[in-house]
């Protein structure tokens, strides 16, 4: 981990000295400022979790830098710990409402400063933790509704989409009938036509010329070569919607988070389908689905691995492009590997490390959370596998999830 970031802001020479050698080797990174304004300057450019400032400075005094930084950093919290000359209680109140959250008095005791620096560490790592459970929570809550609606969804579709397959197919049997029936009621008339003598029958031939007249117009041969044809294209269209109704059951099981054995190649293909929209104008999806056993996993959060990535992917390409998924066991038998590829704009090396991060996010502001890769990573780790990623710019991307085959 990458050693904390502290700014010690104060115009005396003398103190900055002596905090800079007395923290240096402790695992902090001490960034030092002459006054307020140069802290700022460096809050932006380097960033940084603790700031310990004087409160008499040139520039900008240690309560406006205070004040800007709680107006301006709302995303981060930065722990303010001010410096005063007396301690007084009308100072503290001051200092308070500016937004410090401690005070240490000069002379400074390096120790004691020591010491609530880490006090405050303790107080950002648990709001750290706290904000990422939330949004943890926030995620798997929103899994879990979108979830629930897929199911209601699916239910509600799957009762007509019953009866209009049952009608169509007896639609089928009913259309052939009659195309048989039609086929003798022509034969007959042509029996009648060659039979009667045009002279005698006036009425009846007038009457077959007007059959045949709006045979014609209706072109009758090629209705009923499409109506057959048309049967059938319904009744595909059927079964797509059909198995779209079983993907989406499939996919998400509200409430149901329970160990199953499950084809993973399923699973791929089930989630492919419910996020199908998405990737459709995107990315060709190549399939290399090798013969892997089934696993005794959580189905759902698998899915929602695969949905993550593949989504990812699509998100990383820019016009057309190829997404490849592999799936086959891995060389000594003990596992399965799933690897995801994408030939879009790749990862530069210095985000390869933290795109499991939670809210690390490169997309645009209501684009990207930057949590789908984090919850994947958790929820690999709870299948006790691993997630691996290999990316070069300009090339693409590559995600190996390998997961133990458990009994
Ligand atoms: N296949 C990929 N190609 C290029 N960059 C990727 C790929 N997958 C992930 N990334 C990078 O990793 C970052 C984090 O991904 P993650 O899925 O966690 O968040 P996000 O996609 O930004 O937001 P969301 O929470 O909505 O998924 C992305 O912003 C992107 O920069
Ligand atoms: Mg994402």
């Amino acid at each position: 981990m990458d050693p904390v970031k502290i700014i010690f802001a104060d115009d005396d020479i003398v103190a900055r000295k002596l905090v800079l050698k007395l923290l240096v080797d402790v695992d902090f990174k001490v960034i030092l400022a002459e006054n307020g304004k140069e802290a700022w300057r460096f809050l932006k450019e380097f960033g940084a979790r603790v700031l310990v400032t004087d409160w008499v400075m040139p520039e900008m005094n240690g309560l406006e830098l205070c004040r800007k930084i709680r107006e301006e950093f709302v995303d981060q919290y930065i722990y303010i710990i001010l410096i005063t000359s007396r301690g007084e209680k009308e100072d503290t109140i001051e200092g308070l409402k500016a937004g410090a959250d401690d005070f240490v008095v000069k002379p400074l005791n390096i120790g004691e400063l020591s010491a609530r620096i880490r006090s405050g560490l303790r107080i950002i790592t648990l709001e750290d933790e706290f904000k990422k459970a939330s949004a943890q929570l926030n995620q798997s809550e929103k899994m879990a509704s979108i979830g629930q609606l897929a199911a209601g969804i699916a239910h509600e579709i799957n009762n007509p989409t019953g009866f209009v397959s049952s009608n169509l197919k007896t639609l089928g049997g009913y259309q052939k009938d009659f195309n048989a029936l039609l086929i003798q009621y022509k034969d007959s008339l042509e029996q009648i036509k060659s039979t009667l003598n045009p002279d005698d029958h006036k009425q009846i031939m007038a009457s077959i010329k007007d059959i045949e007249d709006f045979e014609k117009t209706i072109d009758i041969d090629y209705l009923i070569n499409d109506s057959e044809d048309l049967i059938n294209e319904s009744r595909e269209g059927m079964e797509r919607i059909k198995k779209i109704v079983q993907d989406l059951k499939d996919f998400a099981h509200p409430g149901e988070d329970t160990m199953q054995e499950a084809d993973i190649n399923d699973c791929l293909d089930s989630t492919l389908n419910v996020i199908w929209n998405e990737i459709k104008y995107k990315a060709e999806v190549k399939k290399y689905y090798g013969e892997i056993p089934h696993l005794l996993c959580y189905p759902q959060q698998l899915n929602q691995v695969f949905m993550n990535i593949i989504i990812n992917a699509a998100q990383a390409i820019e016009t057309m492009g190829e997404i490849t998924i592999t799936t086959e066991l891995e060389p000594g038998g003990a596992g399965i590997q799933i690897r995801i590829k994408d030939n879009g704009s790749g990862i530069e090396p210095k985000n390869q490390s933290r795109i499991f991060d939670p809210f690390f996010t490169t997309k645009e502001v209501g684009k990207g959370t930057g949590l789908g890769m984090n919850v994947a990573y958790n929820i690999v780790k709870k299948h006790n596998g691993a997630i691996t990623i290999w990316s070069e710019v300009g090339t693409g991307t590559e995600f190996t999830i390998a997961l133990p085959i458990r009994h």
